[in-house]
């Protein structure tokens, strides 16, 4: 039998055995409950594709994340250090191209990775969760970054993000009430937001040479450190000369929000889906949660945090 056809069996007999409580609207559009995570129904078949189906290579850097917690700011910066001896940052394909479309992601739709002409390490993106990976990505020296981000923050971010999805105009606004409510609950894209750090956050206690735990407050804080830290995870070490030529600054400024934001594809371009590029490049701060979140969803996420993370010394 066909991938193509074992995938579309799969996913016709899940469909049909999932129970009521097992589907679910968000923004009027279908998402399903799958082995403890909620897909939306556009990546349905695509994730299940790439969990049964997708063969990493030995030195495959995939980059992993819950939807709106700094995955655009993690392609650039990683695009930007592994190929660094290639292009100058004058010359970076950063500035003609959306890193979305420079670092794929495994489980989108147009499996656009497979028109890709990759260089070697070939780079990677995804927001599966880690218990949905392919047992060769878990199984090879293939490394994984995971990028977690404060859970207002995020949901904030993806709030915005999906009142304007897929950039209609005329969408009635998503009521933040219901939209929080179903967070909480762990519905929405790739959750329970606290299963999926969880399950990075403990593999990369395990195996810490093989999955780089970062959280987006770091990398606001102290940029420098963390591409130096990224580096030398991914085996590509800036070396002492590099240092002091102002290397790590120029990375850390080409893929700074302010930079990102103003240049022409990411105010102008769209990314497949129709999405606007625009879509991406919000606010880029930490704590505008403050802004939107009423004292009592603060304190109930707050409880819930507390609950899910607080014997994992896990703190946002
Ligand atoms: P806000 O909506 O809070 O502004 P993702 O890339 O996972 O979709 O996450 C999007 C979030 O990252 C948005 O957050 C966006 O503004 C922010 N972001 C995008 N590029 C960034 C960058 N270069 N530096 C910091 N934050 C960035």
């Amino acid at each position: 039998m066909s991938k193509v056809k074992e995938v579309d069996d799969e996913f016709e007999a899940i469909l049909e055995n999932l129970e009521p409580n097992e589907k679910e609207l968000i923004n009027g559009k279908p998402y399903y409950y799958h082995q403890g995570f909620w897909i939306a129904e556009f990546l349905f078949r695509s994730t299940i594709s790439a969990q049964r189906n997708f063969v990493a290579h030995e030195d495959d850097i995939i980059l992993a994340s819950c939807p709106k917690s700094g995955t655009t700011w993690l392609k650039a910066l990683v695009f930007s250090i592994v190929n660094r001896t290639r292009f100058a940052p004058t010359d970076s394909p950063l500035l003609k191209v959306n890193p979305h479309d420079l670092v794929p992601f495994l489980e989108s739709p147009s499996r656009i990775f497979e028109k890709i002409v990759f260089d070697q390490p070939r780079l990677f993106s995804t927001h599966m969760p880690h218990q949905l990976l392919s047992l060769s990505i878990k199984t090879s020296d293939s490394k994984i970054v995971y990028i977690s981000r404060n859970p207002m923050d995020q949901f904030i971010s993806y709030w915005f993000y999906t009142c304007k999805f897929p950039n209609d105009p005329n969408a009635e606004p998503v009521d933040l009430e219901d939209f929080f409510d179903k967070f909480c609950r762990g519905i929405h894209n790739s959750g329970p937001f606290w299963d999926h750090v969880l399950g990075y956050w403990k593999a990369s206690l395990e195996r810490p040479h093989k999955i780089l735990f970062l959280k987006y407050e770091e990398l606001k804080k102290d940029i420098g450190f963390n591409i130096k830290r990224l580096a030398k995870f991914l085996g590509f070490p800036f070396s002492e000369e590099e240092e002091r030529r102002g290397v790590v600054e120029e990375i850390s400024t080409l893929c700074s929000f302010e930079k990102m934001k103003n240049f022409d594809v990411n105010k102008n371009g769209h990314w497949t889906l129709g999405i606007s590029n625009s879509l991406f490049f919000r606010k880029g701060e930490v704590g505008d949660w403050k802004n939107f979140l009423t004292p009592s969803m603060v304190e109930r996420m707050e409880k819930l945090l507390q609950e899910k993370f607080g014997e994992h010394n896990l703190t946002f």
